[in-house]
């Protein structure tokens, strides 16, 4: 047996690849700062904080985060704990959505909710949410900000269960919240764990008791807030969720920890019992086949490209999510997509704009390779011929916009600069047949993809741009019934290709960036005329 056949079945079993998912200042950064310090990456996790707070002092490059108080870029975490290797996928957390944040978490194995506990659902949540969900992703969720006024615990799960559509089993249960908060009820193992508000979160050692009847909770605890405590674990014997491994595993039962990230309360807890339940990393599938993660050939996929993260150095990372063996620095992979063998020289872990080499990594890591790869999103790099894993989605675009050059003498600039961001995913590009004047039409899923390509268009590649909205907002490929009898497209080719369609003024034919036919429709009304008349 070959010694990474031998390693690989103990390395890919205590790896564990998530993400934190919430609506913006739910407390994700907090979050993860704190997670961080258990995996005594304290250094690290200092600079979570300085990222945020202090980005003007990284690098140009998130000078638009700055400004627009937002997350563009994401990195990857990696600490080890209690014999885990735990890898933490930072997702872009604005408002906006793009397509990047959909795209990280196709590299999870997990997500963690985090939930303002005085808010509740809020939107972005139940977007990110959607995703994970429709991939089967176990979600584990982190009620956040106790020590402030919270909806009552029992609404918030019930709230999960209306809204989500996920059963809730919660692990802990809060003692309070607010000025009352007094801490946790640690149902399995019976035990509180008293919180106590200090400098540098440090809290007091969990006090095992006979249940919540035992005197010392009584006694922490003011009596309006222990009789409803008392009154809550009642109803929830009686009618919640209860734990069960399997539906965890599947995605359809969200295990619950209560807490408060700021304070460093309920974390390890949540991280304890996180790296207990969540799954490592599964076999992905390769066409009908599964590539099981312990196989001894590397495999893996490019999940997202990056240019320019360090100008200094003007490179491009491409990020691998592993599936299956062992990676080592300076192996040779083949592209299925091309069929180029290719020597992974540099291969680097990122942090924010730290880096550092990697020698060596397994099916659930991630790893950057820096340098002028021939590497698009959703490739697949394989030691094995014919592997080519399809986990990137596509994502129909829901505005437009005409990307104008304001200055020819800058065109190279200009067009170089399109090429890459468009290879990075940043916008989709399309195609007008019949448009007099050819100017990049490109699509987005929410409108702040168009601010980062402008900005960086000008920030990294000196070109001079305007943007103009286009009035679409909704877009169908155009498929034939019998795909075989289809003509193959000709990319910007008005041809015999082109299919005959009835449709309103208003709607426009256009070619996406394979050559494929899209219309593009105004509104839902015209969207409905297109179908019932096609
Ligand atoms: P995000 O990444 O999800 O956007 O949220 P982030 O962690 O930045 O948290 C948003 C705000 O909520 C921050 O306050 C943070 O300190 C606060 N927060 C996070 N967790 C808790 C908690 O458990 N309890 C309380 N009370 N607050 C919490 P800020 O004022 O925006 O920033 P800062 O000046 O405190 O850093």
């Amino acid at each position: 047996m070959s010694e990474v056949a031998a390693k690989a079945p103990h390395e890919v079993s205590r790896r564990r690849t998530f993400a934190i998912i919430s609506h913006p200042d739910a407390g994700k950064t907090t979050l993860t700062e704190k997670l961080l310090l258990y995996g005594g990456a304290v250094q690290l996790a200092g600079s979570v904080t300085a990222r945020k707070n202090q980005r003007a002092t990284t690098s140009d490059w998130m000078e638009l985060e700055k400004q627009r108080g937002i997350s563009v870029s994401s990195t990857v975490l990696q600490f080890e704990y209690k014999d885990c290797v735990v890898n933490l996928l930072d997702t872009p957390g604005h408002k906006d959505f793009s397509e990047d944040t959909y795209r990280v978490l196709t590299a999870v194995d997990a997500a963690v909710m985090v939930i303002d506990a005085g808010k509740g659902i809020e939107s972005q949540t139940l977007k990110l949410f959607e995703v994970c969900r429709r991939r089967g992703v176990p979600i584990f969720t982190f009620m956040n900000k106790l020590d402030r006024p919270a909806r009552p615990p029992l609404e918030l799960l019930d709230e999960l269960e209306r809204v989500l559509g996920i059963a809730a089993c919660p692990m802990n249960w809060p003692l309070g919240d607010g000025v009352d908060f007094k801490g946790v009820f640690d149902r399995e193992s019976n035990q509180v764990h008293l919180f106590e508000r200090t400098v540098g979160g440090k809290f007091r050692a969990p006090v095992n008791v006979k249940g919540i009847e035992d005197d010392s909770v009584r006694d922490a605890l003011p009596p309006l807030v222990y009789q409803r405590v008392c009154d809550e674990l009642d109803l929830l014997e009686g009618g919640g969720s209860p734990f069960d491994f399997d539906q965890v595993r599947k995605g359809q039962l969200s295990p619950v920890f209560y807490g408060s990230a700021m304070n460093n309360f309920g974390v390890q807890m949540m991280l304890d019992g996180f790296l207990k339940i969540a799954p490592p990393p599964a076999p992905r599938m390769s066409g009908d086949q599964f590539i099981e993660p312990a196989s001894p050939n590397f495999s893996g996929f490019v999940f997202k490209i990056q240019a320019n993260m360090n100008p200094k150095h003007r490179d491009r990372v491409a990020f691998i999510r592993i599936v299956s063996g062992c990676f080592q620095r300076d192996m040779s992979a083949t592209n299925t997509r091309t069929g180029t063998r290719m020597r992974l020289g540099n291969s680097q872990r990122l942090f924010a704009q730290e880096r550092e080499t990697v020698n060596e990594a397994w099916a659930g890591d991630v790893v950057g390779l820096v340098g002028n790869y021939d590497l698009q999103i959703g490739d697949t790099l394989s030691e094995e011929a014919g592997i080519k894993f399809d986990e990137m989605p596509t994502f129909p675009p829901e505005c437009f916009a005409y990307l104008h050059n304001e200055n020819t003498s800058k065109f190279k600039r200009f067009r170089e600069g399109l090429d890459q961001l468009l290879k990075e995913g940043v916008a989709q590009p399309f195609e007008l047949p019949d448009a007099a004047v050819r100017v990049p039409l490109l699509g987005a899923v929410g409108p702040l993809q168009f601010d980062v390509l402008k900005y960086r268009l000008e920030s990294e590649y000196n070109a001079e741009v305007r943007l103009e909205f286009a009035p679409w907002s909704l877009v169908r490929w155009i498929k034939e019934k019998n795909p075989e009898d289809a003509p193959k497209p000709v990319r910007g080719q008005v041809g015999p290709s082109r299919p005959n369609l009835v449709a309103s003024y208003d709607t426009t034919l256009a070619q996406d960036v394979h050559g494929n036919w899209v219309a593009l429709f105004g509104d839902k009304v015209s969207l409905g005329y297109f179908e019932s008349k096609n």
